[in-house]
This record gives C-alpha cells, structure tokens and sequence, in this order.
C-alpha cells in the first residue's frame, strides 16, 4: 500500500532536516531534505533519500560529491526557501545570500557549505540505491564539523520545531522495578 506525502500517519515522524548542496550540471545548489540519515558510524556513512525529479538528484549523479548542512534552529527560512524552489529554475543560493545567509567554500570537495548549521560534512557518494519512489545516496563522510552553539531543527507534520523538554526520568524505585520484571524475562 502507499503512505503517501502529509498523510496523517507519514506525519506522525520526526525528522531532522538535510540542507544539501551540491554543485553540477544545475550549478551550485540547496535542497532540504528532511530523510537525512546518518546510517553508519565506522566509516562514517549518510543516506539521503532524494526524488529523482530533483536538480539536486542530477547534481550529485554527475559529480558523486554533496555536503550536508544539518538545518539549525536559526536556518527555518533557509529550509523553506531550499525546499520550495528548485535549482533548475533559481539560483537559491544568491538568493539566500542576498538575504543574509553566508555560504562557505567546502575543504575536500567542490560544493559550497552552511555557515551557522548545526553539523557541517562533506560527502562523497559511495552508493545509490532506488527504493521505492525515492533514491537512497548513501555518502560517505570525508570531513565533518561541529557548531557546538547551534541547535538541529526538528521536523514534525510539515512544521518546524526546536526541541527543549526532556521527557522525565522514571524515579530511582520505578527504575528498580522495571529492571526486575525486566529480569524475570531474561531467555
Ligand atoms: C522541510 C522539507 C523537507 C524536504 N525533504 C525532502 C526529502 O527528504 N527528499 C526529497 O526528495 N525532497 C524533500 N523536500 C523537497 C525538496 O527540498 C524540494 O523539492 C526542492 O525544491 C528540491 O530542490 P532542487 O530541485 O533544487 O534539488 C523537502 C522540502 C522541505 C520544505
């Protein structure tokens, strides 16, 4: 069966959201991407799952090289304006600059990165894989850095979120309780 874009069930997930750039036969481009997965620790991989039909998808068959730009909680404009367009028909990244956001030239590949994102690292495209309606690009991060002060946006039913409640901790004797009937289980 389908569990098609904004139905109440697909909404139900929370994402981060990929701001991905990418430089190709497009040009130098941005897309947001709330299916932004990191997929593996040693090597380092991410999976981004991109629809076909997207400048980007072409950018990256072409040069095997993106970045992705972990959206902070600063960046919602930047999202919306990345997820809205497409490269083929604008160059959102001068437009994006001409609104006040700055770019940065990526170190080991050619694509241009987030200033002020959460996470920034660069890519290099170790596989591809169609599943479903979308491709999986599956990168394998060659350079990553950290905005310590910057927070990742959440992602929830089509808005924008930033988290800050944590979810309380069982006390100490609910905890002790659950570890034995957890215990009584063990096979
Ligand atoms: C918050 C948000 C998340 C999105 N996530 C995805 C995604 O995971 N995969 C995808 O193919 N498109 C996603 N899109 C849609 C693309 O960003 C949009 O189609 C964009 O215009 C593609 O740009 P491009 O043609 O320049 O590559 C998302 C859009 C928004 C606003």
């Amino acid at each position: 069966m389908d569990l098609p874009w904004n139905d109440e069930r697909s909404n139900k997930f929370m994402t981060n959201v990929g701001l991905i750039t990418s430089d190709g036969p497009f040009g130098a481009d941005v897309m947001a991407c709330e299916w932004t997965h990191h997929i593996s620790y040693s090597p380092g991989l991410i999976a981004v799952c991109i629809s076909p039909n997207k400048a980007t998808y072409e950018n990256i068959k072409q040069t095997k090289e993106f970045g992705v730009n972990l959206c902070s909680t600063e960046q919602s404009i930047m999202s919306s304006i990345a997820g809205g367009y497409t490269g083929s028909m604008y160059n959102k990244i001068n437009a994006l600059e001409e609104l006040g956001f700055e770019f940065y030239g990526a170190k080991k590949i050619r694509v241009a990165m987030i200033k002020g994102a959460a996470v920034n690292i660069e890519c290099i495209l170790s596989k591809q894989i169609t599943l479903g309606d979308h491709i999986t690009l599956v990168g394998e991060v060659i350079e990553a850095s950290n905005n310590s002060d910057k927070v990742p946006l959440a992602y929830h039913g089509g808005r924008y979120f930033i988290l800050n409640t944590n979810v309380a901790k069982p006390s100490q004797e609910e905890r002790e309780r659950i570890r034995k009937v957890v215990e009584k289980h063990k096979k």
